[in-house]
């Protein structure tokens, strides 16, 4: 690989990793779960916190002011009207809001894929049946293409299909969904269009989607590099007037957005953070095109080197044919037998901790697949101490799992 690729520098030339507080003893190769965020950042979320705890009363009276400011910094990075953009704590959040306010009839459907992040999916379910509506799931091949796939979630919809939720980019298979292509095709319908949106919030550089019937929602904590505890929902006109946040407090007779601004007593520094978060990573790397650029590069480096090593040790190919790739974040399947349920997902991903490597595991019909993660702290080192020792790992783990022991 090109010397030049294989770490991002800050524009004063100190190293990608320098900017993080990440842990140098572990191989962070999994931003795409909880992220990470730039030092300074969490300097200045400490200093919003003593500034709470010197003067609670202070703080929430003169809150939505600063919520208000950070918004807009937001929705510009966002390229939406600020107006158009809510705070909630994280992208679990946003789908209870959207999904509680939501008007069901008994026989109604909501459709969802098999990809639908699992806490996520749960929580639909059960609002949704609490009304007597129902949840139709659709299964999208992972190999399928942006038409195969929005031909398959289209040919779903039924008279009495109220609502279609896609990831933008799904968890278990970091694989994106034609998200704009829907939008265009229940525009006219009615039918109301909720992007998940939390992997697109900062990987895409316009991930928001726009619509009367759509709402998208996107956590600040993953790509984006804000601290954990924020996330934005977007939406517009009637369908955002009918939402409310999912802790009801003050705000509630306010408007949307500014009704989203103060849930009770809760925290939120990580929001009021996350506009810094984003400004310093843009300054300190100019730009964000570097660094989606260079965790795209050193996303296919890791995935290539990663698919080399496990060769020998699977049955079929490691490299797997995925519809819609994210070069940030891509997948490699596991062998046979490797992480093939949700328990020994979790037995190989500690394992690989226990090694000093935190790598996403995940379960997808049956098989399993790595999840790795490129970011501006990445370095070919990780990727390639990663791709060393994994067959080892794998090929252990499994053996310890195997029945016949
Ligand atoms: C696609 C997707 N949606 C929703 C979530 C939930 O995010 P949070 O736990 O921050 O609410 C995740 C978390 O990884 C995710 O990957």
């Amino acid at each position: 690989m090109d010397e030049r690729a294989r770490r991002l520098h800050t524009v004063l030339g100190d190293s990608g990793r320098s900017v993080f507080a990440l842990d140098p003893a572990v191989r962070h190769i999994n931003h795409g779960s909880y992220g990470a965020s730039p030092r300074v950042t969490l300097e200045y979320q400490a200093q919003l916190k003593a500034a709470l705890d010197a003067n609670p009363m202070r703080w929430f009276e003169t809150l939505p002011p600063r919520h208000a400011a950070v918004r807009d910094e937001l929705a510009q990075f966002l390229r939406v009207p600020s107006s158009t953009l809510a705070w909630v704590p994280n992208a679990s959040a946003a789908s209870t809001v959207v999904f509680s306010s939501l008007e069901l009839d008994a026989g109604d459907e909501v459709i969802v894929t098999d990809h639908a992040y699992g806490a996520v999916a749960q929580g639909v379910t059960r609002l949704v049946e609490r009304r007597g509506a129902h949840v139709v799931t659709v299964g999208v091949p992972l190999s399928a293409g942006e038409e195969q796939t929005r031909a398959l979630i289209l040919d779903a919809v039924t008279p009495r299909t109220r609502v279609v939720m896609l990831d933008q980019i799904s968890s278990a298979t970091a694989r994106r969904f034609p998200v704009d292509a829907v939008a265009d095709a229940l525009a006219d319908t009615g039918i109301l269009l909720v992007i998940d949106g939390a992997h697109g919030l900062g990987l895409l550089e316009d991930p928001v989607v726009s619509g009367d019937h759509v709402v998208w929602f996107g956590n600040l904590h993953k790509y984006a590099c804000g601290p954990r505890g924020a996330a934005v929902l977007a939406a517009r006109g009637d369908v955002a007037q009918r939402l409310w946040p999912a802790i009801d407090s003050w705000g509630a007779a306010e408007p949307f957005p500014q009704r989203f601004d103060l849930q009770g007593s809760l925290d939120s520094t990580a929001f009021l953070s996350a506009a810094h978060a984003i400004r310093t990573m843009a300054t300190a790397f100019g730009g964000w095109s570097p660094i989606r650029e260079h965790s795209a590069v050193l996303g296919r480096y890791g995935a290539d080197l990663l698919i080399t090593a496990l060769g020998p040790i699977s049955d079929d190919d490691p490299a797997i044919d995925v519809g819609m790739p994210v070069a940030q974040q891509p997948l490699v399947r596991l062998p046979r037998g490797a992480a093939h349920d949700g328990r020994s997902a979790r037995s190989l991903k500690d394992a690989f901790a226990e090694d000093g490597f935190e790598v996403g595991v995940s379960t997808f019909g049956g098989r399993g697949y790595v999840r790795i993660s490129a970011h501006a702290y990445s370095e070919a080192e990780d990727f390639e101490a990663f791709a060393e020792r994994a067959p080892r790992i794998i090929a252990d783990t499994v053996a310890a799992h195997s029945p016949a022991r």
